[in-house]
């Protein structure tokens, strides 16, 4: 049996309860269809902070090099707030994101059609949206030296942060849009700043030369990220994949996450290169929203991002495309039902906690797959 190697690291606050739903259904996918996912679990963020005073371990750090994929709850809560910068639970993400050269973060904004009327936006200018936002993940301005703060010494300080991309890391992400765009509507946006910044003219010129040699049948347009901004809340759904970089992909990514009703729902995946030989590549699953200390252990989260999450997973890692389809539709069809998480609740619906949430979505989940 093909044993399926994964490392949960649910984090803080929510994370725990939205990783419970998902266990669930690895559980039922290894008894029922013998999937064989081997689970190991580790801490990152917070939690790894208390126990070891650093966001993530050395130790749980190989864990998640050496495993088929990893899951990943949320880091972060107010009551580390006065960590030192290094050691502060969001060092942990970045830490593997890095380590483990994850460039390319993978954001689907789709609205399921039960929640249109949960939107801030008029339904008719949500329904049926189907983007994908591929952000470059590991480098760019959160990354970039120097980062500092320096003490002038006139009672000013000085804070640098540092924008810097190589045409690679710029080639590689474009490819991954193309690649992916070539899956869906054919269609790609580049956003960036070129009108301020010389990253901004880089990105550019890369993209539009990769563009040129090996993707030019996928239509490609560019468009600045503050006008992008813009457009995705005017009209998002003329856009198929948008690729920008580290900063503009954090924020566009929050944008279009919220245009689908609620952050609670969207999933992504940040991936590496491929291995030229096992063609194996790594692989992080998360969902877009934050740790949510104030509702911790009430019952109260949406597992929806988080199952999504591990359906891109099975998608992307696994290559279980059949799986990952029965998954995305049982949320889909549980959501239909009227079965609600509170922060997706409205009028006529039915209200569940976190873990009748994900009770619903595996009996849905075995259904189909019947
Ligand atoms: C995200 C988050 C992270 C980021 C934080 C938690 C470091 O906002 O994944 O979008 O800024 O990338
Ligand atoms: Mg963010």
């Amino acid at each position: 049996m093909t044993i399926r190697k994964l490392f949960l690291l649910p984090g803080d606050g929510i994370g725990t309860d939205i990783m419970s739903e998902v266990k669930k259904l690895i559980d039922w996918m290894n008894k029922e269809l013998g999937t064989g996912f081997e689970i190991d679990e580790g801490l990152v963020g917070g939690c790894a902070y208390d126990a070891h005073g650093a966001a993530i371990s050395d130790s749980d750090m190989n864990k998640a090099m050496a495993a088929d994929a990893v899951l990943f709850g949320a880091v972060g809560g107010p009551k580390w707030d006065k960590v030192p910068y290094d050691s502060r639970p969001e060092a942990g993400l970045l830490r593997l994101r890095k380590e483990m050269e994850l460039f390319a973060n993978l954001r689907p904004a789709i609205c399921y059609p039960a929640l249109a009327d949960s939107s801030s936006l008029r339904k008719e200018v949500i329904e049926g949206l189907d983007i994908l936002i591929v952000r470059e993940l590991t480098g760019g301005v959160y990354f970039g030296e120097p980062k500092e703060i320096t003490d002038l010494g006139n009672g000013q300080k000085r804070a640098v942060d540092t924008q810097v991309y190589d045409t690679f890391e710029i080639e590689r992400i474009a490819g991954v849009a193309f690649e992916l765009a070539r899956t869906r509507d054919n269609r790609v946006c580049s956003m960036e700043k070129r009108n301020v910044m010389k990253s901004g003219v880089l990105w550019n010129e890369a993209v539009t030369n990769i563009h040129a040699q090996k993707y030019s049948d996928v239509k490609l347009d560019h468009m600045l990220a503050d006008a992008g901004g813009m457009q995705l809340v005017r009209a998002p759904k003329q856009f198929d994949v948008i690729v920008t970089d580290n900063l503009f992909g954090d924020m566009l990514s929050d944008i279009a996450a919220m245009l689908t009703g609620s952050l609670g729902m969207l999933p992504s995946a940040s991936l590496g290169s491929p291995d030229p030989i096992s063609k194996k590549r790594k692989a992080l699953y998360e969902p877009v929203h934050g740790s949510a200390p104030d509702i911790t252990g009430q019952g109260k989260a949406n597992p929806i991002a988080m199952i999504a999450s591990f359906a891109m997973c099975l998608r992307y890692s696994f290559n279980m495309t059949k799986e990952a389809d029965i998954a995305e539709n049982a949320i889909s069809d549980v959501l239909q039902n009227g079965l609600r998480t509170a922060d997706i609740m409205t009028e006529g619906n039915k209200l569940l906690t976190t873990s009748e949430m994900g009770d619903a979505i595996l009996e849905q989940l075995a259904n189909l797959s019947k």
